[in-house]
């Protein structure tokens, strides 16, 4: 009974020290040159970030991460009473009262080169805490994974399912590959077991097998036989049913991986092209009714998923050729390559005209247009990049922010057609350990402190006449916390007050930081 007991009081302690209660594992930073730092995970070591909710009715956390080094620097306060001495001050008042979109999620894409180089780090703890630096409650508790059907251009060779025999019409042969087999789906069990909260998982096709395609190849300018029409809605259906019955449910679908790139066959991407009529036609008389007369009537389908530049021409004239396609449309996914060439206003239209529809962005990095480096390892910049987006994004009405390959190597890959590109973790497996970017740190601002089902509030701010404003969105959890993350983009410190009802909180930004704030208010 006794021993009992210890065992009890021991497990007890054993939770606590596993949810970190009492302690935070710090960065193990290495300072690139030029650059910020990166940290370092290896066998032994890897940092942890707990989320704790601020202790006592306006109590609350800030958490720093900075070009300077700082990762999720924590800093505990409290509220104090209203001062009216704003007239040389950044000030930034919360409406709770102003309520806004319900927040789905945020994650990365668990594509075939991103499982390979998990599964090539080939120690189990380090591969752990992979896994756990993404999904855990001490890491940046991700709730939502892209998953390619067949592959991509970040594969190790062009295929799709179903490959053989051609003129297949009814998908006889469909069955998954080795990629899902030993990559994909082991990554996704051990995303599953991590996690504390449900995973969504998006699933999006990039090329369907090349019988079913105008030109017979993965890549180039194509669009989808009209003899085939059917035969691709129920590729993803089979996919669906297939993956369920693995244990990975799927949350919902996009209909085809950048439409536009295989219509102009710009791209050695894997792709199938899509004018927007062809699409609509498609999702009305053969995805739509298909999808929602199968056990799996309640998945999500997300249309576009393309440029930002894109997405309302596109969106509109879909709807304008097939109105019934709106029937079966949830929402409209959006990939964030070339954003800072088009407002964010595009969004507003969208939200206005079609207000039961959802916006996500669903596939973004770094190193991907011709004249960027592809891995900097240290980037604050691209950290930089990475957060504004996603501020912008959530202050117009998105749900969500997916972030592209989860790992890739030092080179950017493995990638079959060359297009290397950045990824928030850098595999070395050669040396035993993959280090943090500041992107991961970008990403987990927003993805450890947004639970699914916040909702953004409202934010005006004031501030001193010449100065720069603070990049910010606000948000209510479902905890009944108020989150506000901010952006200071300034090389020096910067004071701002954080109004909520009666009382404020003042903060000393670093300089070249973004800060997420969570208040027991
Ligand atoms: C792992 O990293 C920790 C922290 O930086 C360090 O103390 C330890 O020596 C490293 N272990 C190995 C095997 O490199
Ligand atoms: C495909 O399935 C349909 C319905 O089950 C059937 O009528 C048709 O003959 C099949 N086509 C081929 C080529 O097997
Ligand atoms: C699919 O492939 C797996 C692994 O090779 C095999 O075990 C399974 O029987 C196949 N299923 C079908 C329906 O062909
Ligand atoms: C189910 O399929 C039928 C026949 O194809 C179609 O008319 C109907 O609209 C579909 N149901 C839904 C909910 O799409
Ligand atoms: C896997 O890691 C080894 C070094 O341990 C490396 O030589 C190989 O290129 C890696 N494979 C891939 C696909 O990156």
């Amino acid at each position: 009974m006794i021993y009992f007991k210890f065992c009890t009081f021991i497990s007890v302690l054993l939770i606590f020290w596993a949810n970190g209660v009492y302690s935070d594992k710090t960065c193990a930073a290495r300072q690139i040159e030029g650059q910020s730092v990166v940290c370092v995970c290896n066998t032994t070591y890897c940092d942890e970030i707990t989320r704790a909710r601020p202790d006592g009715d306006g109590a609350y956390i800030a958490y720093t991460s900075s070009k300077e080094g700082s990762r999720f620097k924590k800093i505990f306060g409290e509220l104090e009473s209203y001062e009216n001495d704003d007239i040389f001050k950044t000030v930034l008042t919360l409406d709770p009262n102003k309520k806004y979109q319900f927040i789905e999620g945020f994650g990365g894409a668990v594509t075939d080169s991103t499982a390979l180089n998990w599964k090539n780090l080939s120690d189990p703890q380090l591969m752990q805490y992979l896994i756990d630096s993404y999904f855990s409650s001490t890491g940046l508790e991700y709730n939502v994974v892209r998953l390619p059907i067949g592959g991509t251009d970040f594969s190790t060779h062009a295929y799709a399912y179903n490959d053989e025999p051609e003129d297949d019409v009814n998908l006889t042969h469909f069955n998954l590959t080795s990629e899902d087999y030993d990559l994909k789906l082991p990554m996704l069990k051990a995303i599953f077991e991590a996690s504390s909260t449900s995973v969504h998982v998006l699933a999006t096709t990039w090329s369907p097998p090349v019988w079913m395609k105008s030109n017979h190849a993965f890549s180039g300018k194509s669009h989808l036989l009209p003899e085939y029409y059917s035969t691709y809605a129920l590729y993803h259906l089979k996919f669906i049913e297939m993956y369920t019955a693995l244990g990975v449910p799927i949350w919902g679908i996009t209909t085809t991986n950048e439409p536009v790139n295989g219509d102009l066959g710009v791209t050695k991407i894997n792709c199938l092209g899509w004018s927007a009529e062809d699409m609509g036609q498609w999702i009305a008389n053969d995805l739509g009714p298909l999808i929602r007369n199968s056990t799996f009537k309640d998945i999500k389908i997300l249309s576009v998923d393309d440029q930002r530049p894109l997405v309302l021409y596109f969106f509109n004239l879909m709807v304008q050729e097939h109105p019934e396609c709106l029937k079966y449309i949830d929402g409209v996914a959006v990939h964030f390559y070339i954003d800072t060439i088009t407002p964010p206003a595009v969004f507003n239209t969208i939200t206005k005209n079609y207000p039961d529809k959802f916006i996500m962005a669903t596939e973004g990095c770094k190193g991907s247009l011709f004249f960027e480096k592809k891995v900097q390892l240290g980037a604050w910049d691209r950290a930089v990049a990475y957060f504004t987006d996603i501020l912008e994004d959530l202050n117009y009405n998105l749900v969500g922010w997916i972030d592209w390959n989860m790992c890739l190597n030092d080179k950017g890959g493995p990638t079959y057609v060359g297009n290397y590109v950045d990824s928030p973790i850098i595999v070395f497996p050669e040396n035993g350990e993959f280090v943090k970017q500041p992107t991961f740190y970008a990403m987990g601002h927003f993805s450890k402190f947004i639970p699914r089902g916040s909702l953004r509030i409202d934010v005006e701010q004031s501030k001193p006449l010449l100065s720069k404003s603070v990049d910010n969105v606000a948000l209510v959890t479902p905890d009944d916390t108020t989150v506000v993350v901010l952006y200071n983009s300034e090389s020096s410190e910067r004071k701002v007050k954080i109004r909520l009802n009666d009382q404020q909180a003042t903060l000393t930004l670093e300089a070249d930081s973004i800060t997420t704030i969570e208040i027991n208010a």
